[in-house]
């Protein structure tokens, strides 16, 4: 192809870099639309497979965890591969892990093969988790990066109330099979629309491929001067790139942030949350709804609510900051789950006990939608400086995976031996001391540029004060 630029390319060109960003955004919601699947489908499908495998709680758990394993590996990893390899191809090897796994989990023979398939469904899920924001803040024109984590974070709970939607679809015959197995077919789509993506610019030129990213910028930018600008920044940006495990090892700043980053992702998973999104039906039934119909309606509900709460988030974040919306989500969860252990303590005996519940746990719901959904994701990619971005982000990312796999995989038995009301009475006490967190250490990052916030981490100011 040739490098120089045809008189008329600008206009050509800017209708075709419409085109991309059109076909970008679409593989973004891909992307987080099947992590939000993957996290929604295994609370409807649960209750059946355990009914047809014959397994208790402690194997449930198994099921429910085995992905949230897999994805903190795909996570860690996933910073390598799409390095060696790069982003396309690694956003093409998730969409067929996501595809492949989850055929092994429609057709499993056993829990063993479940667990097998959940654990390769996890990989998918992790790579895509670091990888696809990574790819769109590379391609996507810098007045859209911002937005395009939020979107991110809509298109997860899109997906989630979507494998709601289509578990309850499927009950009707119990079919856990074609609940897990639908998934397949978005997956299927996205494979085949990161075929017609380009590559990363950024990482073609870390591999010294300038011809090829020369190319790709001109049918994502369309006039000569964003290239060059362009070209020159990723240029600069090349040289102080991959020192982030040096960076690790040799400067204590950058280690304050790198565990601020694990601290919140921490927090955002010991909310709860995930523990409503896997055990919904579960929780429905100790609110006192015993039918299946019910409490796969409960969860579409739980599902809604998540969305709509988002969007509070996503037109509060700007103009109340973060702490704020953090300060408020954490207070509304506290009092949420307080309330919701009470009633179970108290005994859920009438009907407007039950609609207590119930609205205690919507709240819940809204409350981390509207606040810890999206802002930690938000703080996690705005605190870590530029020479250890992809380091700090992998890191909590992973952490993220890991605090989800400890939340799933220890909620039943926790039901088990402290009590259903202390367990919610537990998360309670967790979300009241991520208030304080918030208060002594997270900073407010509003408004602030990113090499403002880098300039006070590197000068060892402390955290809650780095974005003034
Ligand atoms: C979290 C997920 C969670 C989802 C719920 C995300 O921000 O990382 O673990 O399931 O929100 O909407």
């Amino acid at each position: 192809m040739s490098t120089t630029l045809h008189p008329t390319a600008r206009s050509g060109a800017s209708s075709y870099s419409r085109v991309h960003i059109v076909l970008t955004s679409a593989i973004a919601a891909l992307a987080g639309l099947l992590f939000g699947l993957d996290i929604g489908v295994i609370s409807g499908a649960l209750p059946f497979i355990a009914k047809n495998f014959q397994v208790g709680d402690q194997m449930q758990e198994w099921i429910v965890s085995s992905m949230m394993v897999g994805a903190a590996v795909g996570a860690l990893g996933s910073g390598w591969v799409s390095r060696v390899i790069g982003r396309k191809v690694s956003l093409m090897i998730a969409a067929a892990l996501f595809a492949g796994a989850s055929a092994i989990c429609a057709f499993a023979l056993n829990p063993a093969m479940l667990i097998a398939g959940r654990v390769l469904l996890g990989l998918a899920v992790g790579i895509a988790s670091f990888t696809a924001p990574l790819y769109l803040s590379e391609i996507a024109p810098r007045t859209m990066r911002g937005a395009l984590i939020s979107l991110h974070q809509l298109m997860v709970t899109i997906g989630i109330l979507a494998a709601f939607l289509s578990n309850t679809a499927f009950s009707g015959a119990g079919d856990w099979r074609w609940m897990l197995g639908v998934i397949a077919f978005p997956a299927i789509a996205m494979l085949v629309g990161l075929i017609f993506l380009p590559r990363s610019p950024r990482w073609l030129m870390s591999v010294g491929r300038r011809e090829e990213a020369l190319a790709v910028l001109k049918k994502l930018r369309g006039d000569e001067q964003t290239i060059q600008t362009e070209m020159r920044e990723i240029d600069e940006q090349l040289k102080v790139e991959f020192e982030g495990w040096s960076l690790f090892r040799g400067n204590k700043n950058f280690r304050r942030s790198v565990w601020l980053g694990v601290l919140l992702q921490i927090a955002q998973q010991l909310t709860g949350i995930n523990v409503v999104m896997y055990y919904a039906p579960r929780i429905f039934g100790l609110a006192g709804y015993g039918s299946a119909h019910d409490q796969l309606w409960g969860t579409v509900i739980v599902g809604a609510v998540n969305v709509a709460a988002t969007f509070v988030a996503i037109g509060l974040v700007d103009r109340w900051g973060r702490k704020p919306i953090l300060y408020t989500g954490f207070s509304v969860m506290a009092i949420a789950l307080a309330s919701l252990g009470t009633l179970m303590h108290v005994g859920i005996t009438s009907p407007s006990h039950q609609y207590a519940a119930v609205a205690a746990l919507l709240v819940f719901i809204a409350g981390f939608a509207m606040s810890a959904g999206p802002m930690i994701w938000i703080l996690c990619a705005e605190i870590q400086p530029i020479k250890g971005r992809d380091f700090g982000i992998a890191v909590s990312t992973f952490v993220n995976w890991v605090a989800n796999t400890i939340a799933g995989a220890t909620f039943l038995t926790l039901l088990n031996t402290l009590g259903h009301a202390q367990t919610f009475w537990l998360y309670a006490a967790l979300n009241a001391a991520f208030l304080l967190m918030t208060l002594w250490i997270v900073p407010e990052t509003k408004g602030v540029s990113l090499e403002q916030i880098e300039r006070n981490l590197m000068a060892g100011k402390a955290l809650r004060r780095i974005g003034q």
